[in-house]
């Protein structure tokens, strides 16, 4: 790809073999053998190269991504500035362990964490290397710092899969199943699933009443405020299905949490680094948080979790909390790059080409029954099918085949939460690509309505 450049860029996608290719399928069935059969593939994808939001597989087809590797290559496949300040770190050291010792980049990044916090600092940054290390030290330091014990997350929310995090999750019953016991005082409320309102209201005529689950039935019957440690929440729930909680949520959280002495944890981890149009997507409803954790589109594709937090709150000594590959200095190479990107351009052109795709994917809704709903912010977009309008029944085998058909087509999309497809593609995104996404997302609606 990269010696065809623009070129196969404006041809993307373009579909040499049948799927998967001989060279795939080869790759596949060596895959079969030896790695972990937990992993979730849904189609048959072996990446060769990768550049912007064109993926290149074994065999010389190129595919639309509109997965960004689970959101993930915020700058685009191997955006050529972060592969240089990749390339430059790498040739002057790979690894010292920033938790025993001190290099310049992992302080610059953490005063970059610093400008682009959604909340009054100074702060502090902890550096790990995922989604999941991002959140255990959240909850870790919420405990620590509050010296309380339980915490309180949300139905359909994915935090992770180390024991922390898991427990709090409460996606799918799958990722769950077979590793009880979970830590103990983690409990979970209904989030503000606006189609599928927990409480039977309409969006207009609410005030987050979903949240007097917590006030009225978890604090009167479980558990005392004055011991919660922390509230952890997505601002926009991601593997859940991609839902965007009405502004009135997250803001009557906030003024529930600080109530009683709580911490609010953002799990900003698939929301945040521009991909909303925003750095983090709890800014567009005004509210800070306590705590964010932020991983995936940070580095580009580089392992880094970051959890960063008021000075105040992250004061826990020395010993307390560490890691020993976190703030790796290459990612943070290419975190700094990131951000850099996303300030200049990126985070714009997430703003507007994610309204242009929203816009369009909307449109979808008129010629497709299936398409229950459609929302999102920038290019966070969910895509909700159900079998029948009024009943909302899920549409689930539907949007298997709505994977596959897309994937099929040269697109590439992930399923979120039990019946929704998510588009969450690398940030250079164009409105070309992106029409181009949505004319592929048509014609296998109208394939799998058939
Ligand atoms: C909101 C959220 N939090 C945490 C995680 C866990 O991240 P990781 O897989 O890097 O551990 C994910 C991963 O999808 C996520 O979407």
């Amino acid at each position: 790809m990269s010696d065809v450049g623009a070129a196969s860029r404006a041809a993307a996608p373009h579909l040499k073999t049948s799927l998967p290719g001989p060279k795939a399928k080869a790759i596949i069935e060596r895959d079969g053998r030896v790695v972990s059969p937990s992993y979730t593939r849904d189609y048959p994808l072996v990446i060769a190269r990768g550049e912007g939001a064109t993926v290149e597989d074994v065999d010389g087809n190129l595919f639309l991504d509109c997965t960004a590797g689970i959101a993930v290559t915020a700058t685009g496949h191997s955006h050529p500035e972060v592969v240089s300040a990749i390339i430059e770190q790498a040739r002057k050291f790979l690894h010292m362990s920033g938790t025993d010792f001190y290099y310049e980049l992992q302080a610059r990044l953490g005063e970059e964490l610093s400008a682009i916090a959604p909340m009054k600092g100074p702060h502090r940054s902890f550096f790990g290397n995922s989604g999941t290390e991002a959140v255990e030290a959240a909850l870790k330091l919420a405990k620590y710092y509050t010296k309380r014990h339980n915490i309180i997350a949300f139905l359909g929310a994915f935090h992770g899969r180390s024991m922390g995090s898991l427990s709090a999750t409460a996606s799918k019953v799958t990722q769950r199943k077979g590793f009880a016991p979970f830590v103990p005082g983690t409990y979970h409320a209904p989030f503000a699933d606006c189609y599928r309102c927990p409480v039977n209201l309409t969006p207009d005529s609410c005030a987050a009443e979903c949240l007097d689950f917590i006030e009225h039935q978890l604090f009167v019957h479980l558990v005392s405020p004055d011991e919660v440690a922390a509230v952890l929440v997505e601002p926009i729930q991601g593997e859940g299905g991609y839902i965007v909680p009405p502004d009135v949520f997250l803001q009557r959280l906030r003024a529930l949490t600080s109530k009683h002495g709580i911490l609010l944890i953002a799990d900003e981890v698939q929301s945040g680094m521009g991909r909303t149009g925003k750095m983090f997507a709890i800014e567009h409803v005004g509210v800070e948080p306590d705590i964010v954790a932020i991983a995936k589109g940070i580095a580009s594709g580089l392992p880094l979790g970051i959890a960063t937090a008021p000075a105040t709150v992250m004061s826990w000594p020395p010993g307390t909390h560490a890691s020993t590959f976190g703030g790796n200095p290459v990612a943070c190479a290419a975190a700094l790059t990131t951000i850099r990107l996303l300030r200049d351009s990126l985070m714009k052109n997430a703003e507007t080409v994610g309204a242009h795709m929203l816009a369009g994917t909307k449109a979808l809704m008129e010629k497709h029954p299936i398409v229950g709903d459609v929302r999102g912010r920038g290019l966070m977009i969910g895509i909700e099918l159900v079998r029948d309008r009024g009943t909302k029944e899920r549409a689930t085998t539907e949007r298997n085949a709505l994977v596959q058909e897309c994937f099929r087509r040269g697109l590439l999309v992930l399923g979120a939460g039990r019946n929704a497809i998510r588009l969450s593609p690398p940030l250079v995104l164009t409105t070309k690509q992106a029409d181009t996404a949505i004319e592929i997302l048509d014609r296998a609606l109208a394939a799998i309505g058939q």
